[in-house]
Parts: C-alpha cells; structure tokens; sequence
C-alpha cells in the first residue's frame, strides 16, 4: 500500500468539520478521534458527527475509538460510515470476536496500543486484524510531545508483522510532524496521524504532501 497519511480532525475547528476535511484533499484518510471521558480524560465526538462527515467528505473515514466498551460501540461506528475502525486492546473484552465483527460488516479491523502496553502478547491476534496502533503519546489530548520511548516498540512491531509475512497497516499517533516522522518511518510504521502538524500548518494540504513525502524517503 505505501506510505498513507491521515490527519487528526482533533486539530481542526469542529464548528466546520466537512470544510476541514476539504483542506486536505491529499489525505489518504480522515482520521476521527471519538473520546468518552472514560478511558481517556477527554470528550470529543459519537455516531451522528461520523456520519454527518461521511456525507460531507469523500475521503474514507479512520475511526479512533479512546472508549470504554468497545465491544458494544465499535460496530455502530462501520455503519456510521467508517471505513477503518480501530478499537484499543486494553478496553476491548474480546478483541477477537469485535475485529471479525468489524470485518464482517465491511470496514477495517484496527487495534490500538497505549504507549505502555507491550504487542508481544498480541502476537497470535495479527492475522485478525488490518491495522495496529502504536500510540506515540498518551492518548486524550492533540499538541503533545512524542514520546521517542515508542521507537522500539515500533521496530518489533514491524518485525513481527513481516515475520509473519501479514499485509497489516502500521499507524503511529500522537507527535507525529516534520520533526518526528522520518524516524517512525525508519522505525517501520506506514501509516501517519497528525493533527496539529497539519491544521496547526498555514498550509494543510501541502503539509500532508509534505509528510508523505518526508515518510517515502
Ligand atoms: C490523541 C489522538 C490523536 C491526536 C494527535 O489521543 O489520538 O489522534 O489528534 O494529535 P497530534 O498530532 O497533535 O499529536
Ligand atoms: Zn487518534
């Protein structure tokens, strides 16, 4: 698949959301982030904003899920449109009946990692799924510093997905930039989120071109 971007709407003004969207045209994916005030210390948007954005961008759908309960809620979000829908392991019940719930109904099976929990247990869980995660900051808040601690478990990551010879995405989010991108790349990660790097930018669209170009280096 090559490198894909997918800039964070968490950055960007949510009185206008499918004008946002349109700012980045050359974004692979639009990556939503839903917070429930539970699993993390913030609250941002459910299913009636996913599927409003759908209907207003043609860009497919990236559905972060920082939520408690994802065995119950993650399924709704492939039916609000989604066309990736990444639930976190350390809230999910039965990780492996939601990812084949999620690919059942049509959508991409991602899980998502907090910085401090290791992937090796996981490790028999990655032909069920599409996409990990490796969040590269503390999940709940845009603007933070990436944590460089990440790196390694980016590496092992990478090389238990080609060891096992999988076709699964790597996402990397939080801190992602200009700055940091080159060595989550080299790292092993294909697939970059980033918020205030690309809204924070005066030109969004142009940064996200910037990033991929960064990346495929
Ligand atoms: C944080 C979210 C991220 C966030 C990243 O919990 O999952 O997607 O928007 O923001 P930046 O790129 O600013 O670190
Ligand atoms: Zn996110």
């Amino acid at each position: 698949m090559g490198i894909q971007i997918s800039p964070s709407l968490l950055s960007a003004d949510f009185a206008d959301l499918g004008a946002e969207a349109g700012r980045i045209a050359s974004a692979d994916w639009l990556h939503v982030d839903v917070m429930d005030n539970h699993f993390v210390p913030n609250l941002t948007v459910g299913l009636p904003v996913v599927e409003a954005l759908g209907k207003a961008s043609s860009t497919p759908m990236d559905c972060h899920l920082m939520i408690e309960d994802p065995d119950r809620w993650a399924p709704a979000y492939v039916e609000a449109g989604a066309g990736s829908v990444t639930f976190h392991v350390e809230a999910a019940t039965a990780p492996v009946r939601l990812a084949r719930e999620l690919r059942a109904k049509g959508a991409r099976a991602g899980m998502g990692l907090r910085p401090a929990t290791p992937i090796e247990p996981y490790e028999d869980l990655l032909p069920e799924l599409d996409m990990l995660l490796v969040m590269t900051v503390e999940p709940g808040f845009g603007g933070q510093k990436f944590l460089d601690v990440c790196l390694p478990k980016i590496r092992r990551t990478r090389d238990l997905i080609d060891k096992h010879g999988l076709d699964l995405w790597l996402q990397v989010d939080g801190g992602v930039s200009m700055e940091t991108i080159e060595r989550c790349a080299e790292a092993g990660a294909d697939m970059f989120v980033a918020g205030s790097a690309v809204f924070g930018a005066d030109d969004p669209d142009a940064m996200v071109r910037q990033l991929r170009a960064t990346a495929e280096a």
